[in-house]
């Protein structure tokens, strides 16, 4: 009836309605047309859970459309916020899932695709560490892992250096982060940069230890329990963080068992070395857990160690192999080899 008059009345009252209506329309429309400044990446990756992050321009409603692996696609909500974080639960082991972030209804790019882990079946992921550059070497870097297939990314720290997030790390992972979950790890640099409080701003840990402190923590991927330290912090023997690798350890009953940390403390490179200290705190508590694989970085090349017990080379399978992997976007350091080496 309403409408029936007002497209009845004079030209100027219906002219005045669809301003109006136009008008209430745009204005919809910009409140839901924030754009994307960042991500979305992932983050806490489980067999039945992913949690999705992105930064926008402007508070909106934030959303995610799910499209599952049957061909639905379900809806999931949040708050309004210029940051929005959605946990994704409730999930299949090792299935493909399409995401799209909203805002408001308002998708802000193409459709992604994450995978959830599945313990059944062989893994692969990427380690790479000393990243920040924003300069061709991190792009060639970040060709190669766009080029391979992996279920990951663990990154052995020192994300950003200079010149920031977004020129450092978003910007140059901008299409490998919406696939690749990201295990992140908190490098010297990390933490000269506002005392780490833009590294803690930007990812999201278990934080799975007593303190509850992001900076160190442990997941499972696969068949492998993955342990990472802050190497910036204590790891005398008694300290928290200790403490809490030498319980989370002797917890798991997984196959394979990883630790990470910056600081490597099996390095034939000449500008920092191996890091003694940290290899005199940890060397006994990695070989009482029989830990398989350590992964670092920091000296800004790749270095892979022979199997090592109590500092010395062992046979295979009695050891623990120290891999650095620091050459993920810097100038290369110099490197020699050592008694441990492998392969550099
Ligand atoms: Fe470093």
């Amino acid at each position: 009836m309403l409408r029936r008059a007002s497209d009845t009345g004079p030209p100027s009252g219906r002219c005045m309605k669809w301003l109006l209506a136009l008008a209430v329309l745009a204005a919809t429309q910009r409140a839901a047309a924030a754009t994307l400044t960042r991500g979305p990446y992932l983050q806490l990756r489980t067999t039945h859970s992913v949690t999705v992050i992105w930064d926008m321009d402007a508070p909106a409603r934030c959303g995610l459309a799910l499209h599952l692996p049957d061909g639905a696609t379900t809806v999931l909500g949040g708050g309004t916020a210029a940051v929005c974080e959605i946990r994704v639960e409730s999930l299949s082991p090792g299935r493909s899932y399409g995401y799209t972030p909203l805002a408001g209804n308002v998708p802000l790019r193409p459709e992604s695709v994450f995978r959830t882990d599945d313990p059944r079946v062989p893994f692969t992921f990427l380690v790479v560490g000393d990243t920040g550059s924003g300069s061709p070497n991190q792009n060639a870097v970040r060709d190669l892992m766009l080029a391979t297939p992996a279920d990951f990314l663990l990154h052995v720290g020192d994300v950003v250096y200079d010149f920031g997030f977004d020129t450092e790390f978003f910007v140059p992972y901008r299409d490998l982060l919406p696939r690749l979950p990201l295990w992140p790890t908190v490098g010297n640099h990390d933490v000269s940069a506002a005392g780490g409080v833009p590294w803690s701003g930007f990812f999201v840990t278990p934080a799975n230890n007593p303190a509850g402190v992001p900076n160190y923590y442990s997941f499972d991927a696969g068949n492998a329990h993955v342990a990472v330290i802050d190497s910036n912090l204590s790891t005398s023997p008694g300290s928290p963080q200790y403490t809490f690798l030498d319980n989370d350890l002797a917890a798991s009953t997984a196959l394979w068992k990883f630790v990470a940390f910056h600081h490597s403390i099996y390095s034939s490179g000449t500008v920092h070395g191996s890091n003694l200290p940290v290899r005199a705190n940890l060397v006994p508590l990695l070989d009482k857990h029989a830990v398989d694989l350590v992964f670092m970085g920091h000296e800004h090349n790749y270095e892979r160690t022979q199997p090592l017990r109590a500092n010395q080379v062992v046979a295979p399978g009695t050891g623990t192999v120290y891999v650095t992997s620091g050459g993920g976007g810097h100038d290369l350091y110099p490197l020699r080899t050592s008694s441990f080496t492998a392969y550099a």
